[in-house]
C-alpha cells in the first residue's frame, strides 16, 4: 500500500437518537501502520469501528482515502464473537471470504494455494472440515484471522478479539496475528482494554474519552515487547491513568 493510501476523518461524528456518541474526530490513519484504540466502556470505540466497516453512517464530517471519499470496500473484520456461521465449516468460513469480495463462484488454483498456506500458517489445516460448535474459542478466533487475511485489505479492524480467551491462548493469538501482519502489513485498528495487549500490538495507540473524543494519539516505543522492562510498565501505567483522568 502507498503512503498516499491513508485514510483521513476529518470532524467526524455521530449521533444516535440525538445522543452524541462520537464527536468531532479528526484522525489520519497512516498506511501498513497498526494502530490500538483504547477507552473506557461506552466511549465508542465498536462505533467508531462500525463506521469505519461501512456498517453505520457518520452523522457529520468526512472520510477520505488517498483524498477520495472512503467506501469501505475492502475491510476485513474480526468481532469480538468471531462473526462465524454455524453452517460453515472453517474452510467454507474462509472461502466465502475470499469468494464473496471478489464475486467468483470458483476459487481459481492460485487462490487455493493461497488458503493452504494460510490454513497452514494459522494451525487450521487439520480443522477445515469442523463446524463453529466444534472449535475452542481460540479456534474460531483463529478462522476469524484467516478471514481477515485471506485477501488483501485496506483496512483491518479488531474489536477485541482476543477479550474472551484465557490467557495462554491470548498470547499465542496476539504473536499469530504480528506473524500473519508481518507477512501482510495493513492498516489496522485495534480495540483492546487491555493495555498490555495494546503495548504489544500497537505502534501507535489511540485514546478515546469517555464522551467519544480522540484524547490523545501516543506513539508506542515500546511495541511488539513483552519484556518486564521498567519503562514498559511505565508506559502501560500511564496509560491506565490515561483512562482514569477525566476528559
Ligand atoms: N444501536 C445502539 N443503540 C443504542 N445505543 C447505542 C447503539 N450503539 C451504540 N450505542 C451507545 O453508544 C455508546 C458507545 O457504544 P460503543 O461504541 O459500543 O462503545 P465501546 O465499544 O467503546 O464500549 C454507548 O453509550 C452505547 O450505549
Ligand atoms: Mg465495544
Amino acid at each position: 500500500m502507498s503512503t498516499s493510501n491513508k485514510i483521513q476523518l476529518k470532524n467526524v461524528s455521530y449521533t444516535y437518537d440525538q445522543t452524541p456518541i462520537l464527536q468531532n474526530l479528526n484522525l489520519e490513519l497512516a498506511a501498513d501502520t497498526r494502530y490500538t484504540l483504547i477507552g473506557p466502556s461506552g466511549a465508542g470505540k465498536t462505533t467508531l469501528l462500525n463506521l469505519l466497516a461501512g456498517l453505520l453512517e457518520k452523522t457529520s464530517g468526512s472520510i477520505t482515502q488517498a483524498d477520495q471519499p472512503y467506501l469501505a470496500n475492502k475491510v476485513g473484520l474480526v468481532p469480538q464473537d468471531y462473526g462465524l456461521l454455524p453452517w460453515q465449516t472453517v474452510e467454507k468460513s474462509v472461502t466465502a471470504a475470499v469468494l464473496i469480495r471478489q464475486q467468483q463462484k470458483h476459487l481459481t488454483r492460485e487462490q487455493q494455494l493461497k488458503l493452504q498456506h494460510l490454513f497452514e500458517a494459522l494451525g487450521l489445516t487439520a480443522l477445515k472440515s469442523y463446524y463453529p460448535h466444534k472449535l475452542s474459542g481460540g479456534q474460531k478466533q483463529r478462522v476469524a484471522l484467516a478471514r481477515a487475511f485471506a485477501l488483501p485489505n485496506d483496512l483491518l479492524l479488531l474489536d477485541e478479539p482476543f477479550a474472551a480467551l484465557d490467557a495462554l491462548t491470548r498470547e499465542k493469538l496476539q504473536h499469530l496475528f504480528l506473524t500473519m501482519w508481518q507477512k501482510q502489513p495493513t492498516t489496522s485498528l485495534f480495540i483492546t482494554h487491555d493495555m498490555t495487549e495494546a503495548v504489544l500490538l500497537g505502534q501507535q495507540i489511540l485514546v478515546l474519552t469517555r464522551t467519544g473524543q480522540l484524547k490523545t494519539i501516543l506513539s508506542n516505543p515500546f511495541v511488539e515487547s513483552s519484556q518486564p522492562d521498567p519503562a514498559r510498565l511505565a508506559f502501560i501505567q500511564q496509560l491506565k491513568g490515561a483512562l482514569r483522568d477525566g476528559p
